[in-house]
């Protein structure tokens, strides 16, 4: 039999993209991976409480008060120690450096609420994304995930899928229907299909 490949998911906020992927494994549509790990950058967020909740294991590495370089050297003890082979940032809202995703390629996979290219890139996160969306005007939006690699090959896109906007539409109402319509379907497919990859890698390996 293959082995599962191991999950780390790093959270900051609320974590509904994390829920999305913990029955995901639940339902056993993601057969192929294991969440070994939830990490957040940030002591109170609610994604903690849902790990919890699915008795996955927790860990804390705090972004406030450190440098990038003590931050990352946190965060990679903790994925050394539960022997990660994917990370997957799940409304993670701490930047990465190049250091850091250099020793991780092919391996890092990240969901935005957008169309990449459209409403990413420095300052687009969270709500701003929605914000920007409706004060630009653009008729359709949508979700990305795809994986964060070195520049050149810095985004490889793996999945995206359109969503409507409505002429009632707010940031917190767009928001909702792109984690619906997009981000709960798309990351945990995306994450599937990568951890799929990484297992048949180790049996060719062994
Ligand atoms: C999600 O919409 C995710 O795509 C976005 O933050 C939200 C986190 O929600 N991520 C980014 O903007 C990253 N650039 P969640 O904590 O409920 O999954």
């Amino acid at each position: 039999m293959l082995t599962r490949a191991r999950i780390a998911v790093l959270v900051s906020g609320g974590g509904t993209n994390l829920e999305a992927l913990l029955r995901s494994q639940e339902g056993g549509s993601l057969s192929h991976g294991e969440i070994v790990l939830v990490c957040s950058s940030q002591p109170g967020a609610y994604a903690l409480t849902r790990a919890a909740n699915h008795g996955v294991p927790r860990a804390v590495v705090a972004r406030s008060g450190k440098s990038q370089e003590a931050f990352e050297a946190e965060l990679q003890e903790q994925l050394t120690r539960c022997q990660a082979d994917l990370i997957v940032l799940a409304g993670f809202m701490s930047i990465l450096s190049a250091d850091f995703v250099r020793r991780w390629p092919d391996r890092i996979v990240n969901v935005h609420p957008s169309l990449i290219p459209s409403f990413c890139g420095k300052g687009y996160y969270g709500l701003r994304v929605h914000e920007a969306a409706l004060a630009r005007g653009v008729k359709i939006t949508g979700a990305t995930v795809h994986l964060v690699n070195e520049i050149p090959d810095g985004g490889r896109i793996l999945l995206q899928k359109a969503v409507e906007i409505l002429p009632e539409d707010t940031a917190a109402t767009l928001q909702r229907r792109v984690m619906e319509q997009a981000e709960w379907v798309l990351l945990p497919q995306a994450v599937e299909t990568l951890c799929k990859q990484i297992s048949e890698e180790g049996a060719f390996r062994s």
